[in-house]
Formats: C-alpha cells, structure tokens, sequence
C-alpha cells in the first residue's frame, strides 16, 4: 500500500469510528503532513482519494470536510465467529426455495445477486448479438475450442492487466459461467473429503459446489471490511489437512470489502509456506468503487497456485453464462475436468462479448455502473438506517451492489421471507450463507436496481415487519 493510500485508510478509519463527524473540516494539508509526518504532496494525494471515494469534499477557499451522512459507513459488523471444525453443507433446500423466489416474477426479489441491465451503456451489446446471428457463417454452427475463443482469451488477458495479472491468454480457459469455472478448479485441486477452508458468511453457490463434491467446509471468522482472519486461518492450517481457500477477496459476496493489498501478500505467502491451492473468485472485483480498481490475489502468485475465477455475469450480463480460469499449475487437470462438465462453451456469445470489450464498451459500461452502485448503496443505507431497528449493523460495501445487514439475534430471516411474501417482495436469508447456522438473523439486500419508489416502500415494510418482529411496533403499524 502506498502511504497516501495508508494516510487515506487512516482517515477513512477516523471517520467511521465518528473521530470526524458528517460535514467537519478536516485538518489544512500543513497540519496534516506535520502531523504525520508525510509530505505535502502525499496529503493531497490522500485527500483526493477521500474525495474519489467521496467520503471527503473540497470547498473551494476552504479545505476538505466529511461528506454529510449518507456517505458515512453505517454501525458496522462485528468480525463472524464460525465454528472451528470442518463440517458437511446441506441447505439445498433452502437455496432451490430461493432460486425459485427468484423466477417468480411477481415478486421484487430484494435478495437477488444480479446487476443493472437496462442502463444505455449495455445497448452496444444487443446491436453485437444481433450483428453476429446476422452473419450466417457456418463456424458458427460448431463446437468452440476445448480452451475457448482466443479472441476472447486475449480480450480477458488485457482485461485482467487491471487487477495487475500480468497472462498470456494461453494461460486462460474459458468457462460456462464463473460457477463452472469454481467448479472446475475445485474438482482439479480436492478429492472427496478434502478440507477446504472458505469465508463466513459466504455465497450459497459455491457452498454447493462443496457440498455436491462431498469435500468438508471450514468456515474462518472473517472481518467486514478486509476479509478473512489470516491469524486465523494459519491457526487452523496447523490444525487440519487444508487442501484448498476459496475466497471472494474483492467486492466479497455478501459483505462487499475488499481485502487489503497487504493481506493478499501475506495470503500467498501462507500458501507457499503450507502448500495449499488458492481459488480466487474475483467475479465482483471490476466493481470496486476505488480507481484503479484493486490488485487480485492471483497477481501476487509466483508459484501458479491461485486458480483465477470470474465471469461477465456481475459486471454486464449472467444471460451470456461466460466465465473464465486463469488455472495456473493446474491447467491440464482444469481443462479435462472443463471437459467432463460441458466440453466446450458456446461460440456466438464469447464473440459478442469480446467485441464489447475490445471496441472499449465494457470499460464505459462498468465506470457507469461502478458511479450508479456507489449512489445506490449510500441510499439504500440511508433508507435502512431511517426505516430499521436502530441495533442493526451492516457492512459497507466496497464495491459491487450486495448490502448485508445483521438483525436482533431473535429474528430468523427466513422466517420474516414468508411474511415478505405477502407484501409481494423477498429477501436472501443469511442462513444460506452458511454451513454452521449462525446468520439466520442476518439478510442480503441488493442496490444495483434504481432504488424506485416500490423499492424504498419495501424498505419500509421490511422495517415495519421487523420492528413488529422485536415487539416495537411502528407508528405505521
Ligand atoms: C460470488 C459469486 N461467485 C460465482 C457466482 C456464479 O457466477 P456465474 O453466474 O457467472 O456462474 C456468483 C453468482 O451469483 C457469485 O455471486
């Protein structure tokens, strides 16, 4: 991390502890850089990252001050406690429930893990799709390379240069989605009962993927805002057999942090040291509100043991099921293990989406939608923190569109789903999120939609309905 960067985290840290309140002056750059010891230059550079991440404003004449509320964090999470033994997933049933919620299209699913699609910076793509169905071209018609398009290869290999990957497209594999591509590499990593370590809470799908390769789960406790607890995972690396950590460091799913650079560094020395695999889900990870966006585990790996997972699904579109794998070391055992699950991908919609990326409308598309996420998430915080019971905590999302919130212990949110029901609208319940039933209390909530005005009325329902639940009806009961 750069010192700006570590000035900028510091002050970041001052202000969701309250040290600096909504709409206070910050220090002038002079008092800063004396204070701290730092260059004028490096103040500025720290405040202006304040202000990127708008969480800082420059008043011209003035100086800086904390932006007003609604771009403070919110009372945040406390670090989760899983159960420190390995253990076997269940839960189907509860996830097709909420699959099923999710296809039924008369209920707002507030839950549900899909982006903005009907902005303008996505029509580009339609015009590309129709293009190439037009071209009535016979290699079309066939079956794509076991590898996949390398035209798309080497639109993903320029992509991942962002995230500080330096590949070769050759050392990519294209997948059917980012679930095939996790799959794939836990399938080419672990055997049946394998210990893999992953994050608590953590997404449902993956979890399945676990539980269908009958390999046992080891939840690490994890913090809110920089990921799992490293001291933590290397306490239970002493204790069980760990063949794999499958990870969503940036922009995680649920919890929206993004794990500091330095941490990425110290995981990949772990796993050099203990010798185990790391996959890597960076399916959110363009997201991030920070620009340039951060560094991705894989880019710190020397050693080929971080297996690099992502798809287009959270940034344009899970309708084109087009993921990736940068596998590293385990590339041969990838691809046979690709071609056991679906051989080879489609050919039209790989072609589609290169080409947006390649004439510079994916780039265009994610800055919009990175702007939008922003927005949407400090006004769905604000909303939640005027409608829900005032001991709540939530996480504050770094990037991505995915708010977690934790309830009084007493509410069991799948629960509180069937009564959602009856107003017309759903939520993800925390208990899918996890092996060991702790977060029954806890809920995901979605910003990527324009918050309408049917989303901020079942805002408040949902804070009706739980006020009611901990027995403080509201004025509007
Ligand atoms: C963290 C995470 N990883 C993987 C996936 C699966 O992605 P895809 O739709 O590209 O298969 C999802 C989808 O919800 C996800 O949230």
């Amino acid at each position: 991390m750069k010192l700006y960067e570590a000035l900028a985290e510091k002050l970041t840290l001052q202000i969701n502890n309250g040290y600096f309140q909504p709409g206070d002056k910050l220090p002038s750059i002079r008092q800063m850089s004396k204070t701290h010891e730092v260059s004028i230059s490096t103040v500025q550079e720290a405040y202006r990252l304040l202000e990127d991440r708008q969480i800082a404003e420059v008043r011209i004449k003035s100086g800086y001050y904390v932006m007003s509320s609604s771009t403070v964090a919110p009372k945040l999470l406390n670090i989760s406690r899983p159960d420190p033994t390995p253990v076997n997933i269940s839960q189907w049933e509860a996830i097709v429930g909420l699959l099923y919620s999710h296809e039924d299209h008369h209920t707002l699913a507030l839950g549900k893990g899909t982006p903005h699609v009907s902005g303008s910076t996505i029509q580009p793509l339609f015009k590309l799709i129709s293009r190439f169905s037009r071209n009535q071209h016979v290699n079309q018609l066939t079956y794509d390379s076991l590898q996949g398009s390398e035209t798309l290869r080497r639109e993903i290999a320029g992509m991942m240069t962002h995230s500080a990957c330096q590949l070769h497209h050759d050392e990519i594999v294209t997948t059917t989605g980012c679930q095939e591509a996790l799959s794939c590499s836990m399938r080419a990593v672990t055997q049946t009962d394998d210990v893999i370590a992953i994050e608590s809470p953590s997404f449902y799908g993956t979890m399945q993927i676990i539980q269908a390769l009958g390999l046992k789960a080891l939840e690490i406790p994890t913090h809110p805002e920089t990921g799992i607890s490293l001291e933590a995972l290397e306490m239970a690396l002493e204790q069980w057999p760990i063949k794999a950590l499958l990870i969503t460091p940036t922009c995680n799913n649920p919890l929206g942090y993004v794990m500091p650079d330095d941490h990425k560094e110290r995981l990949i020395a772990l796993a050099n040291h203990h010798d185990f695999a790391i996959i890597e889900d960076d399916i959110y990870g363009d997201l991030a509100y920070a620009n340039p966006r951060p560094r991705s585990v894989k880019s710190y790996d020397t050693e080929g043991r971080v297996l690099y997972c992502s798809s287009f699904s959270k940034t344009v579109s899970p309708a084109f099921r087009t993921g990736w794998c940068a596998p590293g070391r385990y590339i041969e055992k990838f691809k046979h293990m690709k071609y056991v699950s679906t051989a080879c991908g489609s050919v039209l919609q790989p072609r589609a989406i290169a080409e947006f990326v390649a004439k510079g409308h994916y780039n265009r598309h994610i800055k919009t939608m990175r702007a939008q996420y922003l927005r949407n998430r400090d006004m769905l915080i604000e909303l939640v923190t005027q409608h829900f019971p005032e001991n709540i905590r939530m996480s504050y999302p770094q990037g991505g569109y995915l708010l977690w919130i934790s309830l009084d212990e007493s509410i069991d949110t799948s629960d509180l789903n069937k009564q959602l029901a009856i107003h017309g609208f759903s939520i993800a319940p925390g208990s899918v999120f996890t092996a060991a039933k702790k977060f029954n209390h806890c809920l995901r909530l979605n910003y990527a939609q324009e918050i309408t005005p049917a989303v901020r009325n079942a805002i408040k329902i949902l804070g009706q309905v739980i006020h009611a639940s901990v027995g403080h009806p509201t004025e509007n009961d």
